[in-house]
């Protein structure tokens, strides 16, 4: 099969994108920065119409001020910086909508199809659903409706979701089946954003594009895998949201079970959606969920933060929150994957707000050598250990045992780092959604998930709130805002001899 030339930078063709939601925060902080950036770096072609759609009353002019604010505040390029901004600005359109008025898509549609027509952009058509999840659905229909979601003879028309998809395995079943009435499955992408961070997909390129590490990631070398997610913010204004979601449904479901798919599956064979998608498919489903009463027990921990001396912020006081809790704002997982590669691995998994910092790492400590000729000092022998850091300071470390200067022979563990910063400037990476954002306009789906992804992980995810919820799972723990989690987590991984780990952050001179 010829290969792909992936390093080729594709820039967009012409293409409209009609944003429902453009009065909200997504738009404000990530897409509109993400889309001034792509066009900054001519990755755009010049004939682009961006259609905001919302309930708010706005002027085609007074939201172009608003999105320009947003750009300045959380772009990568400023619009007061740059002198492309006029030129965005004048692709930038609105127009207002009741989302579950039928009726008002088709002025949608006639507006779409006159800036289309003025600009000459070919009807090549992405809708972004920036919207509440629980109209999703209904948002699809009505374009389904006013037939936008059939693919023009000469151009596409796509439909991007924001996560959550669904609340639970049933509601993601039937958000499909609703979505699929009216557009296909190859029309649809779920947006992860991890997925469009540049160190996620830099995991797999020191997967598969060494030699040297993929002899060593089986049962036959690996004592265990973390994969933590902690970060320093509280759930702060967005309460009323969190406490419905909680972190299982926020970000176990999707940001931490793709890092666990793409950790631990089979070499894809090529670099294409179908294939790197079928993988991820088919590890998610060899994941065993710990569902009976007694793993529910030992393999799981749901917490909240509550400042015992009211100094930081506790999760049952924040604006939107029910008093009586019971959703965790952290939670850590042990999960067993059957299949040859990976049986009587365990994958601990965790990820909390109002922690000590924010990091997210990959750690891999590999089992101990098998005879030790050195006794001295050996009861500190930490064993080789692969930390990938992921964000904010994204790198890698390996730990390994060196001896120490001097007389006899102890040994110390040091570390062999890789830092991207280093190496390739401290110049920003791009943003997320200007990666997903690119790729969608090209047709490229291998960075957002399908329908079969959101599934399985579903099917884990909704086995363990429902043992939580039937009361068989443990205790609602507490923790202590500013700490890094519940007594709890550690003692789970504590149990089998094992401690979590903090390399990246650490290593990077971060205050604990
Ligand atoms: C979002 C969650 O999907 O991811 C937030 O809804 C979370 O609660 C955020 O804070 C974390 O993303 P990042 O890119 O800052 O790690």
């Amino acid at each position: 099969m010829p290969k792909q030339d992936l390093a080729a930078i594709h820039a967009a063709p012409p293409f409209s994108i009609v944003i429902f939601g453009a009065s909200g925060d997504l738009a404000y902080r990530k897409l509109a920065p993400a889309l001034f950036s792509l066009f900054c770096n001519e990755l755009m072609s010049d004939n682009f119409v961006i259609l905001g759609a919302a309930r708010s009353e706005f002027t085609d002019e007074s939201f172009r001020q608003r999105i320009r604010k947003g750009v300045e505040e959380f772009g990568r390029f400023k619009p007061s910086e740059n002198d492309k901004w006029a030129d965005f600005e004048s692709r930038l359109f609105y127009q207002q909508l009741h989302y579950d008025d039928q009726e008002a898509f088709h002025p949608l549609r006639q507006r779409l199809e006159r800036l289309e027509k003025e600009r000459g952009v070919a009807p090549n058509r992405l809708f972004y659903l920036a919207v509440p999840p629980t109209i999703y659905a209904e948002v699809a229909e009505n374009l389904g409706a006013a037939e936008l979601a059939a693919q023009h003879p000469d151009g596409f028309s796509r439909l991007i979701i924001e996560k959550p998809f669904g609340t639970d395995l049933q509601s993601a079943e039937e958000l499909n089946r609703r979505i699929h009435s009216v557009f296909s499955e190859d029309q649809v992408y779920r947006i992860d954003h991890y997925l469009g961070k540049e160190t996620v997909q830099n995991l797999l390129v020191f997967r598969f594009a060494n030699a040297i590490f993929e002899p060593l990631w089986n049962r036959h070398y690996v004592d265990h895998v973390q994969i933590s997610v902690l970060e320093s913010v509280a759930v702060g204004y967005r309460g009323s949201y969190y406490d419905q979601a909680g972190v299982m449904r926020d970000m176990f479901q999707n940001h931490l079970m793709q890092l666990l798919a793409l950790t631990a599956m089979e070499p894809p064979n090529a670099w294409d959606a179908t294939q790197l998608r079928d993988e991820k498919v088919k590890v998610l489903r060899a994941v065993r969920a710990p569902s009976t009463p007694g793993a529910l027990r030992t393999n799981t921990v749901r917490a909240q933060y509550r400042s015992k001396d009211g100094s930081g912020p506790t999760y049952r006081q924040e604006p939107g929150v029910d008093p009586k809790s019971e959703t965790p704002t952290y939670a850590a997982l042990t999960f067993f994957i059957d299949n040859w590669r990976w049986q009587g691995v365990p994958f601990y998994l965790r990820s909390g707000k109002a922690l000590a910092g924010k990091t997210t790492e990959i750690f891999i400590q590999f089992r101990e050598v098998p005879h030790l000729l050195f006794n001295s000092g050996v009861a500190d022998l930490a064993p080789n250990a692969l930390s990938i850091c992921l964000q904010p300071h994204e790198g890698f470390h390996l730990r390994f045992q060196t001896k120490s200067p001097g007389a006899g022979m102890r040994t110390r563990d040091v570390d062999m780092e890789f830092h991207f910063a280093t190496a390739f400037g401290e110049k920003a990476l791009p943003l997320a959604y200007e990666r997903l954002l690119l790729d969608a306009v090209l047709g490229d789906a291998s960075l957002f998930s399908r329908e079969d992804e959101i599934m399985a992980s579903w099917r884990l995810i909704d086995a363990i709130l429902k043992g939580w919820d039937s009361g068989e799972g443990p205790p609602l723990s507490f923790y202590e805002p500013g700490s890094w989690g519940p007594v709890a987590a550690d003692n789970m991984l504590a149990a089998s001899n094992r401690a979590w780990s903090i390399s990246c952050f650490l290593d990077q001179g971060d205050e604990t």
